[in-house]
């Protein structure tokens, strides 16, 4: 069974689309064992509690430097035993440290079809915004591991979604969470418990 830790700072939809197919027993070889917060505030907080899941608040502001943050949020996941790291709606650049400690065992869900419309920058509604703004037809969501550069990591799944003549950046968020967010990342999680990914180069292969 590998222990899965959510990273999140906001709302925690992602979240709760974990929690809710690992009690469907979506997730048959993992356990979401904590959540850790940059935000105290953060309603994924709630979400957590409610489902009897352990969490922690590690804000990057509590700390004097980036070195100090790194180190107590890597000193976390060590005491977690976290196989895989989970960032859910998570704000914060990890530092490389992190990324080399857990080299293909982070993975992030972005709301666009990488390689558009991602890198810095490119977060919450301001993904949408750009999306409309170029009028592509078709967006949607990617699951994939963290390296070193933001968006860049091997893709494990992408869902498309159809953009809307009368979308607002609102109503395609909603919507990309609904019809690919939710499905893809409980999806990509299970892939990973059940040692089903392997990383080649930039691309994943997904064993039958
Ligand atoms: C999602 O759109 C996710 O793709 C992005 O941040 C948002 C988080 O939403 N990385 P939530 O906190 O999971 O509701």
């Amino acid at each position: 069974m590998k222990n899965i830790v959510v990273l999140v700072s906001g709302g925690g939809t992602n979240l709760q689309a974990l929690i809710d197919a690992q009690k469907k027993g979506l997730i048959p070889n993992g356990n979401i064992s904590c959540v850790i917060s940059s935000n105290p505030e953060a309603y994924a907080l709630v979400r957590a509690k409610e489902n009897g899941i352990p969490t922690r608040i590690i804000t990057p502001k509590s700390y004097a430097t980036k070195e100090t943050y790194t180190n107590a949020l890597l000193e976390a996941l060590f005491q977690e035993y976290a196989d895989l790291i989970v960032l859910a709606g998570f704000m914060t650049i990890l530092d490389e440290k992190i990324i080399h400690a857990y080299r293909n065992q982070i993975i992030n869900i972005h709301p666009s079809l990488i390689p558009s419309f991602c890198g810095q920058g490119f977060y919450g509604l301001r993904v949408h915004e750009a999306v409309l703004q170029r009028g592509v037809k078709l967006t949607g969501a990617t699951v994939h591991f963290v390296n070193e550069i933001a968006d860049d990591g091997p893709i494990i799944l992408q869902q498309p979604v159809a953009v809307h003549p009368d979308d607002t950046p609102e109503t395609l968020q909603k919507r990309v969470m609904q019809e690919a967010e939710w499905k893809i990342l409980p999806q990509a999680v299970r892939l990973f418990c059940d040692n089903r990914l392997e990383v080649r180069g930039k691309t994943v292969w997904i064993a039958e």
